[in-house]
């Protein structure tokens, strides 16, 4: 008799490994941060899970005139005026990386987002940055205070870079809250108006310290006006890691995410759930992070200032790191071989302005030594001369030591502290990248 029916035979299927099962009910990015959101934390962040990263904030006049410039070595693309703006990594980043504006104005929000469009996949507007260096030229946090002027901005890169236009970017916008949750809902309501595709409320007020603990009574109105205007919506503010995250997004109803900054700056693999492992041990972090920034070839400024912030204040490593002055001496630390040329680890750029105060501080303490060495001499002189020591001789030259010591330490703490403010300089330089 014959049957259609197939035997039921039981074939060896390969199975595949184990994957445990992760619940997840919505995105977990990496917040803007200037200094902390460079490269190589973005690069680090996506591969232990972040969803999507915001680049730090930079200034829209800062990009307009700018170079752009590809390195084949690295695949790094460069933006350069007189010194280096932003760099991306199209070929490990672009897919899910979203530009951050600083801005005041639709004209200049427009070109600069034009000038960085094929690198990036999608805009932010920062509008809750309370730093005066932000507000007093009417960007960040001011923006919320001047809500039709936000409109206008976010309205112009929708009509001029976003979805329905050749550069197809998706716009969106990072505000704080208002004094009250009417307020901070009626100016979200208005936001989703403007054809922005993502919305990130910072749950604090712009006066609130970062320290200070997440107001989370507007959340479930702000996720729902979003969820109503098809906008996603991103909840931040005390988002510890991937599993806290999805918990929040599950409580409050939210449609797209939770968007993490400091623990994320202390460890890049908070994105990783827990059923996955969960976070890393900061030492793999650390030789992690200085294998991808030698990749890119970050700024040693910037390594040093992102590494600082993985390695505990405990840890015996912090000291000795904070010490360093080129990769090689992380390397040295870390056990790793480095990768950047000899010639251009020259650790910390010194500017201009600091060489030669350092040169003329060397040059003056040098000239107060000789000094101290000729009086010493000429005292010593006297003495043989006169056949003796006088009492009040001793005493002078006994003075003379001391003055000489005296002088020798100051002339370094001179020394270290006119390099101190050239430093934060240097770095404030770093933090515009
Ligand atoms: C070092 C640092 C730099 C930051 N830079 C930016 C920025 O460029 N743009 C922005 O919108 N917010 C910036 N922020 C704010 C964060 O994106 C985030 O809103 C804030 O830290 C709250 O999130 P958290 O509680 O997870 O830290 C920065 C925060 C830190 C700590």
């Amino acid at each position: 008799m014959t049957t259609d029916q197939t035997p039921s035979v039981s074939v060896p299927v390969p199975v595949p490994d184990a994957v445990p099962t992760v619940q997840k009910y919505g995105k977990v990015v990496l917040a803007p941060m200037v200094r902390s959101g460079v490269l190589p934390m973005r690069l680090l962040s996506l591969k232990y899970g972040a969803d999507l990263v915001w680049g730090p904030e930079t200034i829209d006049k800062a990009l307009i005139g700018c170079e752009r410039i590809e390195n084949p070595k690295t695949g790094c693309v460069d933006y350069m005026r007189t010194g280096l703006i932003f760099r991306a990594c199209p070929s490990r980043e672009k897919s899910r990386f979203i530009f951050q504006l600083g801005t005041a104005s639709p004209d200049t929000a427009v070109q600069a987002a034009k000038i960085v469009a094929q690198d990036v996949s999608g805009i932010d507007v920062n509008s809750g940055c309370p730093k005066p260096f932000s507000t007093h030229a009417g960007m960040g946090a001011a923006l919320l205070k001047d809500p039709p002027r936000l409109i206008s901005i976010l309205t112009a890169l929708v009509s001029n870079v976003g979805l329905d236009t050749p550069y197809a970017l998706p716009i969106s916008v990072k505000i704080r809250l208002l004094p009250t949750v009417e307020e901070t809902h009626d100016l979200i309501a208005s936001l989703c108006k403007t054809g922005i595709s993502k919305l990130t409320l910072h749950c604090r007020t712009p006066p609130m310290r970062p320290r200070e603990r997440a107001i989370r009574d507007a959340l479930s109105g702000a996720a729902k006006i979003c969820k109503d205007a098809g906008v996603e919506f991103f909840v931040n503010g005390d988002v510890k890691n991937y599993d806290d995250a999805q918990e929040l997004i599950k409580s409050y109803g939210i449609q797209g995410g939770a968007m993490i900054a400091v623990s994320a700056e202390a460890n890049p693999s908070v994105f990783t759930p827990a059923a996955l492992g969960g976070p890393k041990h900061w030492r793999e972090i650390l030789t992690e992070y200085v294998t991808t920034a030698m990749s890119v070839e970050n700024q040693f400024s910037n390594t040093k200032f992102c590494i600082m912030n993985l390695v505990p204040g405990k840890a015996p490593e912090h000291k000795v790191l904070a010490k360093a002055k080129t990769y090689r001496e992380i390397c040295d630390v870390v056990g790793l071989e480095c990768t950047i040329p000899e010639e251009r680890d020259q650790g910390t750029v010194k500017t201009q302005r600091l060489k030669a105060v350092e040169e003329k501080e060397a040059q003056e303490k040098k000239e107060r030594d000789d000094r101290k060495v000729e009086k010493l001499a000429e005292l010593k002189r006297r003495k043989a001369e006169e056949g003796g020591e006088p009492d009040g001789d001793a005493e002078r030259i006994k003075r003379a030591k001391v003055e000489t010591i005296e002088d020798t330490n100051t002339a370094d703490a001179v020394a270290d502290l006119a390099a101190a403010p050239a430093m934060s300089a240097t770095e404030t330089v770093t933090a515009v990248v």
